[in-house]
């Protein structure tokens, strides 16, 4: 619980600023959709496209509406209905029919008002509630980053909807060329490193974030690139979908249960590979990073005769100093704050650049691309740090997936705000979800 104190904190405009400009984010992607199309599913293991419209507002209403204004609820039934996501494990998908869903205008209707509700009591940058002013920007910090993240997901489900029931915005990063990409590998040394995050009253972190550690990572050789869809194609083309030695044992089952014959981001056309862009279809990017499920990424790691890094080996490739202590950057590329000469991220972009497009990026051992350009699927299952703790407004938001049934991510992609491309950043998803803006790259040992 959280104590109500006699004094009022300010509200921390830093804070309002970036509310505002993550709503803008959610805005745009459902103005993307033609407006007879926001009742469709485009995932079919997520809620149809009308649910996130209420979602991203019923959070914040969920979150700080009576916990931190004392407001009462004017709709509880869509409180509740739009309270959470699904993520069906072991099938169960769901069979709702959009008429089982409100209106659009009824559901605009709430999302409106909870934004005038909260606004205007934001706005009085008193918190009336009387939270010490560590919880209240704790609070608000999760609902920017839940929505941020919203923004990134919302942006895989779009991309799964086909392009004539969506609109291009006019705006866009120009397409980068590079020289070929040349797939090496670098060697790591053996050494420390800090996974998680330094409990502080000032830096932001998830429940799953803490409590920072350091381990001792052997030495190791990684990928200096993601996989490409050039060396992917390779792959594929070797009749990989075919081989059942080269799958773990469920891996191999879902792709023969579900006719899983390619990457979900590629189309066969004749003789030749189209990308499935976001708003295009093209020929494929040879040198761009291919996204596939942790399934795929593994048995192409079988079949080059190497394996997924772990989470600790994919921390120290890309933040340690390379001098020998336990010292490490904020970033790979050092301490500057994220800009669009170091990576693909922060919303520049709606699909993957060549993987050798930003070497000002690069970790201090040379590894490249390691923040942007899709997610990289790591070997660890998602599992609590020692001294984690659930957030007590929000205990399942990690704890729901400590399952075995998650892998770790980490990364960022071309929608991942900057916000979340901090170290200790995690990111999960079931092995078999083809959907996720990610990738992988390879280590040998
Ligand atoms: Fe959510």
């Amino acid at each position: 619980m959280l104590v109500a104190q006699n004094h009022e904190v300010t509200v921390p405009q830093d804070l309002l600023l970036r509310l505002a400009d993550a709503r803008q984010r959610t805005d745009e992607l459902f103005h993307l959709v033609k407006s007879d199309s926001l009742y469709e599913r485009p995932i079919p293991e997520r809620h149809r496209i009308i649910f996130y419209i209420g979602h991203v507002e019923a959070f914040d209403w969920n979150l700080l509406g009576n916990r931190v204004f004392g407001l009462k609820s004017f709709h509880p039934e869509f409180d509740r209905l739009f309270a959470f996501g699904i993520d069906p494990v072991g099938g169960g998908l769901p069979d709702d029919k959009p008429a089982d869903w409100p209106a659009q205008d009824q559901v605009y209707g709430y999302a409106a008002k909870i934004r005038q509700l909260l606004d205007g009591h934001l706005r009085k940058e008193t918190s009336p509630a009387g939270l010490d002013e560590f919880s209240l920007n704790t609070l608000l910090n999760v609902a920017i980053e839940h929505r941020l993240m919203h923004a990134e997901t919302l942006a895989y489900m779009l991309h799964q909807l086909p392009l004539d029931r969506k609109m291009a915005p006019s705006t866009g990063r120009s397409v980068i060329t590079t020289e070929p990409v040349r797939p090496r590998m670098i060697e790591i040394p053996a050494g420390p490193i800090t996974l998680g995050l330094e409990r502080s009253r000032t830096a932001f972190g998830w429940d799953n974030e803490y409590d920072a550690h350091t381990v001792d990572v052997p030495a190791f050789a990684i990928d200096q690139y993601k996989v490409t869809n050039r060396q992917y194609l390779e792959f594929l083309q070797a009749g990989s979908y075919q081989s059942k030695d080269l799958w773990p044992a469920d891996g191999w089952n879902w792709i023969t249960a579900n006719n899983v014959s390619h990457p979900i981001f590629w189309k066969r056309s004749g003789d030749s590979w189209l990308y499935r862009g976001m708003f295009d279809e093209v020929p494929l990017p040879l040198d761009a990073s291919v996204y596939v499920s942790h399934a795929e990424a593994k048995a192409y790691g079988r079949w080059a005769g190497k394996d997924l890094p772990t989470e600790a080996e994919w921390q120290r490739a890309a933040y340690a100093t390379g001098d020998g202590n336990a010292s490490q950057r904020a970033y790979p590329w050092g301490n500057a704050a994220p800009n669009e000469r170091l990576g693909n991220f922060d919303f520049s972009a709606w699909d993957p650049t060549p993987v050798n497009s930003f070497p000002d990026g690069n970790s201090a051992f040379g590894v490249a691309d390691l923040l942007g350009n899709g997610w990289e699927w790591t070997s660890t299952p998602f599992a609590p740090f020692a001294g984690f703790e659930p957030f007590p407004f929000y205990r399942g938001y990690s704890a729901d997936f400590f399952d075995g049934k998650h892998f770790v991510m980490k990364g960022g992609s071309a929608r991942t705000a900057a916000c979340m491309l901090r170290s200790s950043f995690r990111n999960w998803f079931q092995p078999h979800y083809q959907y996720v803006y990610a990738g992988f790259r390879c280590v040998s040992r």
